[in-house]
């Protein structure tokens, strides 16, 4: 039973069917690319020096995806099939035991089923186990030939199958699990296909069967699981059946999702219990969220870490930025990046933070842009409040100090120190330092003028007749007439 196991993933091909000018492997689904996916559930079965991804196209761009899953690569320069992808890797792989290969295309792939696979292998006594599934339409897939004891006597490819293998509707799926001597034994026998020219892995079953070996196949219960993407149409579906898969896997986990048919949550997201998500979230990357927080429709979230009991708003925007408990944000706020928002933080509509750090209960309720700033607890940012952060050149920091008061349409103009306690007056132009409890006024005077805008009106039915004949204009009407804002909007 415990025979060592190593995993060749095979990720080298093009995937002409893609039509594109990226690896087909690096093509994302549920949040990653299609091939980290198979490697994550690798993982759970044997450790990442154990697993061995076999790179060719863009090879360089897939080893730095995966790099810090620490598995190992082998390269494969010129891409001559399945087979010459598999010996490729046979110096990293395990020369006794069982040698698991998969494809870096099938991202739908369990561990379980990984694990399934290889106690049937190890109870059938084959010397190579095959998962297969049966599929309503299975063009595209390898096609399985078996014998009268239900053993599989060969794979044939849909491009060189005949009419009637066409017919059959049991399926290669690309995972198999191999005896290690058998396989490199047998390998390097491989002839290239006469058609295509193409060394098939698939072409090793007659190998096997010539010798004496014994090929098994496991058929799979859930077709979906073996889903291996050649086209986009499919990495829509795959992409789907993950969203699936993760809202039903929070769901079963105590998340409450309003519609979950509309919501997308990538496959490294944690939801703590209570939540709620309403209609049409996006919760992305690497983010986690608390327990009892409420996101509201069509948020965007991005690597986020949000605390316990949080409120995001409708139509919210978050990306690489901490909230603490009981936070509120939004609707329609925009975090962009490296924000780090303290507990009970609101942060209301219309307000954008960038390489923000906010303390406890700071709030920032209506249309104000803060970058580079670090705010002290307590303070209240007024609507219409702007960091002057960059000076065409340089980004410069603002520091609030605890407890200030941000008066509404407050500018800031950084390098910046408010201090602790102190007010800035509402509509102020604030360049230099303010000293702790002090008030801070940046702005003009407000001047009153009595009887100005009677006498505008006035004069304005002056110059345009207004029933009025000239003769009846007095004079005080003509003293009024050169007292008026001029077009250009001055005042004389
Ligand atoms: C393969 C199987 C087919 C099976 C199907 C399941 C063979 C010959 N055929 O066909 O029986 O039903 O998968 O999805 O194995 N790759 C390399 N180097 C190469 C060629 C391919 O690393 O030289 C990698 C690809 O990156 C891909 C995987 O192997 O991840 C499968 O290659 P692909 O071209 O998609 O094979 P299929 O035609 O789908
Ligand atoms: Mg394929």
């Amino acid at each position: 039973m415990n025979q060592p196991i190593s995993i060749a993933i095979l990720a080298a091909g093009l995937g002409t069917r893609m039509k594109s000018r990226r690896a087909k492997v690096l093509h994302e689904a549920g949040g990653l690319p299609l091939v980290e996916h198979v490697v994550l559930s690798a993982l759970e079965l044997a450790p990442p020096e154990h697993i061995t991804v076999v790179v060719g196209h863009q090879a360089a761009e897939v080893e730095a995806r995966l790099q810090h899953r620490g598995v190992r690569f082998a390269r494969q320069h010129q891409q001559l099939g399945t087979a010459h992808a598999l010996l490729c890797a046979r110096e990293q792989l395990g020369q006794h035991g069982l040698v698991l290969t998969l494809y870096g295309d099938t991202p739908l792939l369990s561990s379980q089923t990984l694990r399934r696979l290889v106690q049937h292998h190890q109870q059938s006594g084959a010397a190579a186990t095959v998962i297969t599934a049966v599929l309503e339409d299975p063009t595209g897939y390898g096609r399985i030939i078996t014998d009268e004891s239900g053993f599989i006597e060969a794979i044939v490819e849909h491009k060189v199958a005949s009419e009637a293998q066409r017919a059959i509707r049991e399926i290669n799926s690309g995972i198999y699990c191999f005896d290690a001597a058998a396989l490199w034994e047998h390998l390097p026998r491989i002839q290239a296909n006469p058609v295509s020219k193409e060394y098939y892995l698939t072409d090793i079953v007659e190998l096997f069967r010539a010798a004496g070996l014994r090929v098994s196949r496991w058929l799979h219960p859930d077709p979906s699981e073996l889903l291996g993407i050649n086209t986009r149409i499919e990495l829509a579906q795959v992409d789907q059946i993950f969203r699936r898969r993760k809202a039903e896997e929070l769901m079963l986990a105590g998340v409450t999702i309003r519609h979950p048919d509309t919501v997308s949550i990538d496959r490294e997201v944690r939801v703590g219990m209570d939540t709620v998500i309403e209609s049409s979230v996006a919760i992305r990357g690497r983010s986690s969220i608390g327990e009892n927080c409420h996101i509201g429709a069509g948020a965007i979230l991005s690597d986020v870490e949000i605390g316990d009991g949080v409120t995001v708003g409708p139509y919210t925007v978050i990306a690489q930025s901490q909230i603490g408990a009981r936070a509120s944000i939004g609707p329609f706020a925009r975090l962009r990046v490296n924000n780090v928002l303290g507990p009970g933080v609101h942060i209301g509509n219309f307000v954008e933070l960038k390489n923000a750090r906010l303390g406890e209960g700071v709030k920032a309720g209506h249309l104000a842009y803060l970058g580079d700033a670090e705010v002290g607890a307590r303070v209240n940012i007024g609507a219409g409040t702007i960091t002057c952060n960059f000076d065409g050149e340089r980004k410069h920091e603002t520091a609030v100090g605890e407890g200030a008061f941000l008066g509404s349409n407050s500018t800031l103009v950084a390098p910046l120190r408010i201090g602790a306690g102190s007010y800035i007056g509402a509509g102020s132009v604030i360049t230099d330092d303010v000293p702790p409890d002090a008030l801070a006024l940046g702005r003009a005077r407000q001047v009153i003028k009595e009887g100005w805008a009677r006498r505008r009106r006035q004069s304005r039915a002056v110059s345009s007749g207004d029933n009025r004949s000239e003769a009846q204009t007095t004079a005080a009407d003509q003293h009024l007439a050169s007292h008026i804002i001029r077009p250009g909007g001055t005042e004389k």
